[in-house]
């Protein structure tokens, strides 16, 4: 018998061929394809993209003509029992990149079916689903991942371990902007972002990167945003947002973060994806900017727009490589890569029972969905609070673990709370 047949096999479906699609999870899935994955503790595994679900089928097809044998011959699935068709397929684990919005109903079809997720940030929009999703993974002892490739990224991790020993003590307070170009809003997201803000798609990066390397009871959300570039000033499509959220710690002292976001910056704006993180601790301030980041380059009649001025070569990049090989690599790959690993070490790793393998990895709080409660409180109360603000109500402000409740929104004028959550946070 050869290697290739005795070789155990992921079997990968995919739910969403977008861009981000295009930019992460195909370069991912072409890698593997040739090369597999390999590692001590599950040795030698083929990774196939079986099958996927788009919503018309055309970017799936585009793909399969472009990609050639450079890709698994995957089965390709559209319209609306698409996703229950993929499941069919026999996977191991399947992936969602679709609109926001629509995470959960793809991710509770992939945890019914028994097959291992990972999902697109921000994994949902509220505890309600966050609870079902964590619920049926559990009883079907298989992960429930969420992408946050911003933890992957070498600085944070730098800003992660520099607070983990202690030398940057008690952050106080900080601030992140991320400002998307008016192309995103205008044309890429055209088909779903009526009703959508840039907080929700993006601020949800850097609350996750404040959540995850500082920790800490999330106490307090207050926001705001502005309309009338991508739908009119009195809807309930955002241009940019604005969010504070208020931090506790063990020692009883506080921090408040601002993110600010917006998908509206000209297309020529040089930064292209603009980027930039302060945090004040005690003893230190961390400064991080995408465009001080190291590189500027134009290029006559191709940058901004073919090619980007700030190239961040550490999210995601192709290069030639210095042994002749041409790659694609980064941050943004090695993210999704790690939850394959995960999925392989489960089924086919060789120390301990599969149940204790599970746990082993679900223990890992960098993307398992059960740890990303502060991260979906926060974007729930958000989109609570921006609808509002279009109802006529705005200055809303939701305190979270409260005596009335998880999620429990205020409104001035009103005696009366409502509470979005009731469990704890
Ligand atoms: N990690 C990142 O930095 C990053 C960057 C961009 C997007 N994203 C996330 O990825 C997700 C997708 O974003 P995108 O930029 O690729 O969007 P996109 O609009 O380019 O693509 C969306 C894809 O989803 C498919 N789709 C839509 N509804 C569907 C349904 N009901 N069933 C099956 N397929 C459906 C569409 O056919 C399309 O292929 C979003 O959640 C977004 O927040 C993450």
């Amino acid at each position: 018998m050869n290697a290739a047949a005795t070789r155990n096999c992921l079997r990968a479906g995919m739910v969403g061929m977008g861009m981000i699609f295009d930019d992460t999870y195909r370069p991912f899935f072409e890698r593997a394809h040739l090369e597999g994955l390999y590692d001590r503790r599950f040795a030698d595994v083929d990774v196939k993209l079986v099958a996927v679900a788009t919503r018309t089928g055309r970017r799936a097809e585009r793909y399969r003509q472009s990609a050639g044998d450079r890709i698994y011959p995957f089965e390709s699935f559209s319209g609306s029992a698409a996703v229950e068709r993929m499941l069919q397929t026999e996977l191991t684990f399947a992936c969602v990149a679709t609109p926001d919005n629509r995470h959960f109903e793809a991710a509770k079809k992939i945890l019914q079916a028994g097959v291992h997720v990972l999902i697109e940030k921000p994994s949902v929009l509220s505890l309600q689903e966050l609870d079902e999703l964590v619920r049926l993974a559990e009883r079907n002892k298989v992960l429930a991942k969420v992408v946050y490739h911003k933890l992957c990224d070498p600085d944070h991790k730098k800003l992660r371990t520099l607070f983990a020993d202690g030398v940057l003590q008690h952050v106080n307070s900080g601030y992140c902007t991320l400002l998307e170009p008016k192309q995103i809003s205008g044309e890429q997201f055209a088909e779903w972002i009526t009703g959508r803000n840039p907080g929700t798609y993006v601020a949800v990066h850097y609350i996750k990167l404040i959540d995850f390397t500082f920790g800490g009871r999330l106490k307090t959300v207050m926001a705001t945003g502005q309309r009338g570039i991508v739908g009119p000033a009195d809807g309930g499509t955002w241009d940019s947002c604005q969010l504070r959220l208020v931090y506790q710690y063990d020692s009883g002292r506080e921090a408040a973060f601002d993110i600010h976001t917006s998908w509206v910056t000209p297309d020529n704006f040089p930064g292209y994806v603009e980027q930039e993180v302060q945090f004040r601790f005690d003893n230190g301030v961390w400064n991080g900017h995408s465009r001080r980041r190291g590189v500027e380059c134009t290029v006559e009649g191709k940058t901004p727009t073919e090619l980007k001025i700030s190239l961040n070569n550490h999210y995601n990049a192709t290069f030639l490589e210095p042994w002749g090989e041409r790659s694609q690599r980064g941050y943004g790959i090695e993210v999704i890569d790690r939850f394959a690993r995960e999925v392989a070490y489960v089924e086919f790793g060789r120390d301990g029972d599969r149940t204790e393998r599970l746990e082993k990895m679900r223990a890992l709080h960098y993307n398992d969905l059960s740890a990303d409660r502060q991260v979906v409180a926060a974007v729930q109360a958000l989109e609570a609070i921006l609808d509002r603000q279009q109802q006529g109500r705005p200055d809303c402000v939701v305190r979270v673990n409260d005596p009335r409740g998880g999620l429990v929104l205020y409104e001035p004028g009103r005696a009366e709370p409502e509470v979005l959550y009731g469990d704890p946070v």
